[in-house]
């Protein structure tokens, strides 16, 4: 069985000018299993954006190979991939049920029962009685969750999640990692999650991606040894706090 994504010699350099190019990253070798939970972490600047973009195929890779299932990168391969990103990005014409709904409009799919499933999404996170308001009535928080719903609406079985929560107050942070847990466990999509924030990063993922700085490489990847589902009181356990002090020192070595 191949790995449902491998990413085989991957490296990215953008062109500035003629002369003039930015090696982001560098030769990346990981295997993806099914159902998986990964963190990311690594510098500013290292290629974490740019390897999100490369296995959603926003961009090619200047070498090497991406494989979905075994194959190689082609559109169908769309359908199965999700993305949140820093910023929610909603549209702010229209109202939230509509900006979960806008990926099976875009896909041509039955909207009654995609309908149906946004509701579903929508009340899980919380926002049941806010599916008729606009974007501007939301907090960011909920925003950003509502981005979550758009994301996870046509069940991606790879979800793609760059610093999502970045920008929210450190209890908000909390409350949507825990949700996003709930989510993954009753759906069990496979996560790749771009974080700068190590305890995060060690309480939601089965496997840390530690990366160098530019051009990012793997540094290390750092088994989480903690059960599922993962508790609050996990965060206050030595093998909690070994596992962020690995990664803490590895970012340390290799940001230098
Ligand atoms: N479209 C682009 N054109 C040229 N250079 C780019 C482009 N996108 C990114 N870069 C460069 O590639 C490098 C990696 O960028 P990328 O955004 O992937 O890093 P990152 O790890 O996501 O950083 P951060 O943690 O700050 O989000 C950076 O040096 C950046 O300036
Ligand atoms: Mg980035």
């Amino acid at each position: 069985m191949p790995a449902l994504l491998s990413l085989e010699g991957v490296e990215k350099t953008y062109w500035l000018a003629p002369n003039q190019t930015i090696a982001a990253l560098g030769k990346i070798d990981l295997e993806v299993q099914d159902r998986e939970f990964i963190a990311i972490v690594g510098p500013s600047g290292c290629g974490k954006t740019t390897m999100l973009k490369l296995i959603s195929g926003i961009l090619k890779p200047s070498k090497g190979r991406i494989t979905i299932q075994g194959i190689p990168f082609k559109n169908s391969h769309r359908q199965l991939l999700g993305m949140v990103f820093q910023q929610p990005a909603l549209l702010p014409w229209r109202t939230v049920l509509n900006n979960v709904l806008l990926p099976c409009e875009i896909k041509g799919q039955d909207l009654r029962k995609a309908r149906a499933l946004a509701k579903e999404l929508l009340g899980l996170v919380g926002l049941k009685k806010f599916i008729n308001r606009n974007p501007r009535e939301l907090s960011y928080g909920m925003q950003q969750r509502v981005s979550i719903c758009r994301a996870l609406i046509s069940d991606p079985k790879i979800l793609l999640m760059d610093e999502p929560f970045a920008a929210l107050d450190a209890i908000t942070r909390f409350e949507l990692t825990r949700l996003l847990l709930e989510i993954w466990s009753m759906k069990k999509n496979t996560v790749l999650f771009v974080t700068h924030n190590i305890q995060e990063a060690v309480f939601l993922a089965d496997r840390v991606v530690v990366m160098t700085s530019r051009p990012g490489r793997i540094a290390s990847i750092i088994d989480v040894p903690l059960p599922r589902p993962r508790k609050e009181e996990h965060l206050y356990e030595q093998s909690f706090s070994n596992c962020a002090k690995t990664i803490h020192q590895l970012l340390g070595l290799n940001a230098l």
